[in-house]
Order: structure tokens, then C-alpha cells, then sequence
């Protein structure tokens, strides 16, 4: 036995990068090349950040506060070059999201050809000093997929600034690039538009809320609290600006055809019947929808997508499209009318006029729709961005048509689902299926797909609705430490290993405890 561990120490010594189990690197997402050396560096409350560009000031400083929350002092951001620091430079020769981080005994670099592959490289830097010791290594690394998203639902309850804020900061951690911000639905209307004031006004407000799970034949007991809230032009500025200098994207949603019933209670000609319709106070699926009949319905969501535009540069915009039921649409003369005249099948191939109408519009625009995967029903245009949530085969389906797909199936990626097997007894109020941490990783979002089809596997995301979630806290408690794992899936989808990265979280844990956030508890405590 003792020979035994001579020869592995030896092997150690001789070949440094030897990636033995016990190794004194411990990163999530698991990076693409590690190379250990011998010794570490010791970061001092004089250690400076040492930045070559002034493109990099603000990362640098994100990355000090952060660093200041692990050590006690918040290092100094210089650009005088100096011995012993944290030295960050841009050079070109790396992919957009590769970076290099070398730690040797008398420095720390970090070198890429961007801004937002040098914060990768940092999130990285910030785990090895959350494990207490730096230790001397050359890091190579660059994410598997070029899309890797989180989702905020802010309808079902709202999230003031600072807890969207907050929810980013989350996301940059785990290398998560998209935020995606759903806005608009049946239980509120959450974006200021100027032309029209009655969606925040009316629709940002409902009388009460559901206290207790829903369930669709049952009465239920209501709060009589009146619950509201949205984001002025302003604020949503203000929080692009904020991403932006994470280097994450903002995605909006602005949910059409279904899913609107707070746009409609404000101008309820946008039904079919005309209401009067009221803001819901309880969970499900509405069945008053957009009337895809109306000249008046599609003009509406053109003015209102002219202000999204305005306030989100992001190339690629959520339309929604999920759980439109037809009924209203089979009992409505304009959308008989509309069927008619298209020359339509149906009331699905209505709904497919209806995301292409918006899609050919978003295109004149110069950007591109996302919808969930439900716009495959009744045909799509080619160039849609397709979310795949009633699991893996709508995605695997429109992959193999060509569409670009974001693997995001309920069964891994729906961070509201409870995290253990007895929710009753362990968790706070909340959907009753099940995603552990281990179910989350091992979500493989090429599954059954050929190499070709896979280019069309943009990346992967997790999805927070938050029906039962009503502050920051508990999105906390459901989006960690299930992020990690998502996280690696889509870093590191072709280096996945789950019981490497449970012996490696551990650093990442101990900043969810320095940034005071209230993760679950229950990988740590091996309750599934
Ligand atoms: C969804 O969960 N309805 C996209
Ligand atoms: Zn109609």
C-alpha cells in the first residue's frame, strides 16, 4: 500500500497535470485543461488587481468586491504594473469566451481576447480563493455551448431591482451568459410602455393572490391583498446596464398569443370576446388569449415590440407562444375570419400565422424571435429559435429541421420543481415534481442527435416561475446550488463527471456563504 502511494506521488511529481481525484483544484464548471504545478500563491491585503486595459476596470473592480467577501480587504485596482498582483490582459488568439489563468508562486494572470472571457477567468480565480489555498496551475478553458441562459419569471411575483440584480450577480458566478426576463403574463404585466400606460397601470396590479397550491377544481383561499409591480423604462435601462457589465445578455419576453390576460384586463379589445377579463390571482393556464383575428391585436404588438426594441439590444427576443388554448379562437368571428381568408387549416396553423406575423416583423427589425417550443405546432419558419421545454424531443425534433434549439426540458432545467424526493418534509411550499441536483446534471442536450445536428444545439438553460416563490431568498433556495449543475452542462457538457463535481463545489459553496446567499442545503447534506 505504502508503494502504492509512493508511485502515485511519484507520478505526481513527474507529471504535473496528472489529474489525480485528490487534486487542489476546485472549479465549477470543470475547466478543459488543467495543469497543477508545484506551490501556490499568497494573496495579501496588498495583493492589487493590476489591469493592461481600461476596457477591464469594471470587471476588475466586480471581481475585487467579490474577493474583498472571501479575504477581509477589497484589493486596490491599479494599472501601474507591479510584482506579486493580479495582472488581467487582453491579447488576441483565444476564442470570444476563452481564457487563460496561470498562478504561479509570484503571480496570478489572466489573459483572453475579451472583456467577458477575463470575468470567466476571475470566476474561476474567485473558487480556488474560497478553497483557502491558490495553488499554482495553468488553466485553460472555454464553454462547450455559446448559449447558456437563466430564466426569471417576475409575473407571478415581482422582484424589485435589486433582487434582479442580485439574480445576475448569481449568473455571472456560474458563467451564465443570457438572462432571460419573463415580463408579461396572465398574472401581471411588469415593462412600462409609454404608448400604452393602462399595462402597468391596470395590468402590472391583481386584487389578491392564491394562498396555498393551486388546484383547478378547487375553490381556493385568497390573501385579499392587492400585489403589484413594474419596472419603468428607466429601470429596465438600468438593469441591461448592469448585466452588460457582467457581460451578460438580457433577453425580455413579452408573451404572445397566450398568457396575456393582463394585457387584457388594460385594453380589452386585445380578447376575442372583449372581457371583461381581470387580472388572475391564481396559477394555471388562461383561456382567454390575443385575438389572432384583429388588425388592432397585431398592431398593439408591434408599437409595444418597438419599445422593447428600444430598450434591449439583444439580438435575439422571446415571443413566448407556449399554452395557447384554441377555444376562444374556434368560437371567435374574426379569427374565423382570419382562418378563411389565410387560407388556414386551423386554429394551429392560426397560431403559426400568428408567430410568423411577429416573426417576418422582428426580422424587418433586424432581430430574431425565440419561442417555447409549443410554435412548432401548426409549422415554423426556419430561422425561429426554439426552446425546448416539454422535454428533450420537441428540441430534437426541430433540430433536425434546422432550427436552432435551447435545450431547456422541464425534467432537468424547471428550477421550481422541489430538489428532493419528500418536498412535504423538507422544502418550503412549491411544485411537487422533482429535479435533484443530480437530475439537473445529468440533463445531455445532444442526446440522440448526429454530430451535424448537434451544430444546432445552441446551449441550455434552467427556468425559475415562480408561482410559490414570492422573494429573493427563496429564489435562492431553488436556483442553488441546481445552477452549478446546469452551469457544467453547459461549460463543460463534454468533461461532465457528477461525482468530481460534487467534490469540487465545495469552493463554490463557500462563496454562496461569503455573498450571504440562502442556498439549499440538501447535496451537502446527501438528501436527494
Ligand atoms: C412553460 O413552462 N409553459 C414554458
Ligand atoms: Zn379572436
Amino acid at each position: 500500500m505504502k508503494y502504492l502511494l509512493f508511485l502515485i506521488l511519484a507520478i505526481q511529481a513527474v507529471l504535473p497535470g496528472f489529474a489525480a481525484c485528490d487534486s487542489r483544484i476546485r472549479i465549477v464548471p470543470r475547466p478543459a485543461s488543467v495543469e497543477e504545478l508545484p506551490g501556490s500563491f499568497r494573496l495579501t491585503p496588498r495583493t492589487p488587481i493590476v489591469i493592461a486595459d481600461e476596457r477591464l476596470r469594471t470587471l476588475a473592480e466586480i471581481f475585487a468586491v467579490a474577493a474583498g467577501k472571501l479575504t477581509g480587504t477589497i484589493p486596490a485596482v491599479t494599472t501601474a504594473p507591479v510584482k506579486h498582483a493580479v495582472t488581467l490582459q487582453l491579447q488576441p488568439g483565444y476564442e470570444t469566451e476563452e481564457y487563460r489563468l496561470e498562478i504561479t508562486k509570484r503571480g496570478i494572470s489572466v489573459t483572453a481576447s475579451t472583456p467577458q472571457a477575463v470575468l470567466h477567468g476571475l470566476r474561476s480565480l474567485q473558487q480556488l480563493i474560497a478553497g483557502g489555498e491558490i495553488p499554482a496551475c495553468i488553466i485553460r478553458d472555454k464553454p462547450s455551448f455559446a448559449y447558456r441562459g437563466a430564466m426569471l419569471d417576475v409575473c407571478r411575483h415581482f422582484f424589485p431591482v435589486e433582487d434582479v440584480k442580485s439574480y445576475i450577480d448569481i449568473l455571472s458566478l456560474h458563467k451564465i451568459n443570457r438572462f432571460h426576463w419573463h415580463l408579461t403574463d396572465d398574472q401581471g404585466w411588469r415593462i412600462e410602455i409609454k404608448k400604452y400606460p393602462l399595462l402597468t397601470e391596470v395590468g402590472s396590479r391583481r386584487a389578491e393572490t392564491l394562498v396555498g397550491r393551486y388546484d383547478k377544481n378547487k375553490e381556493g383561499v385568497y390573501d385579499g391583498k392587492p400585489y403589484g409591480g413594474f419596472y419603468t423604462q428607466e429601470e429596465i435601462r438600468e438593469i441591461v446596464r448592469y448585466a452588460a457589465d457582467r457581460h451578460i445578455e438580457v433577453i425580455p419576453e413579452i408573451e404572445v398569443p397566450g398568457h396575456g390576460l393582463a394585457a387584457l384586463t388594460a385594453y380589452p379589445w386585445l380578447g376575442c370576446t372583449g372581457g371583461p377579463y381581470a387580472v388572475w390571482t391564481h396559477w394555471g393556464i388562461s383561456d382567454d388569449v390575443y385575438c389572432a383575428g384583429k388588425e388592432t391585436t397585431f398592431e398593439f404588438i408591434e408599437n409595444v415590440l418597438t419599445e422593447v426594441l428600444e430598450l434591449f439590444p439583444s439580438k435575439l427576443i422571446h415571443i413566448g407562444g407556449d399554452e395557447c388554448p384554441k377555444g376562444r379562437w374556434k368560437a371567435c368571428p374574426h379569427c374565423q375570419q382570419r382562418i378563411r381568408e389565410e387560407g388556414l387549416k386551423n386554429e394551429y396553423e392560426l397560431q403559426s400565422y400568428f408567430v410568423h406575423r411577429i416573426e417576418r416583423w422582428m426580422h424587418a427589425h433586424g432581430r430574431e424571435i425565440i419561442g417555447w417550443d409549443e410554435i412548432l405546432q401548426g409549422g415554423i419558419s426556419k430561422t425561429a429559435n426554439i426552446m425546448s421545454w416539454n422535454g428533450i424531443e420537441p428540441g430534437i425534433k426541430a433540430a433536425r429541421k434546422g432550427n436552432p434549439v435551447i435545450m431547456t426540458p422541464k425534467w432537468y432545467c424547471y428550477f421550481d420543481y422541489s430538489q428532493t424526493s419528500d418536498p412535504e418534509r423538507y422544502e418550503p411550499l412549491g411544485n411537487t415534481r422533482y429535479v435533484s441536483v443530480r437530475q439537473a446534471y445529468r440533463l445531455d442536450p445532444c442526446d440522440q442527435l448526429t454530430l451535424s445536428e448537434r451544430k444546432q444545439i445552441m446551449g441550455v438553460q434552467c427556468n425559475l416561475w415562480t408561482e410559490y416563490i414570492a422573494d429573493i431568498k427563496h429564489v435562492q433556495h431553488m436556483v442553488l446550488p441546481r445552477m452549478a449543475a446546469l452551469s457544467e452542462v453547459g461549460w463543460a457538457y463534454d468533461r461532465k463527471d457528477y461525482n468530481d463535481f460534487v467534490r469540487r463545489i465545495p469552493a463554490l459553496a463557500a462563496i454562496y456563504k461569503a455573498e450571504g446567499y440562502n442556498y439549499a442545503p440538501y447535496l451537502f447534506e446527501g438528501i436527494e
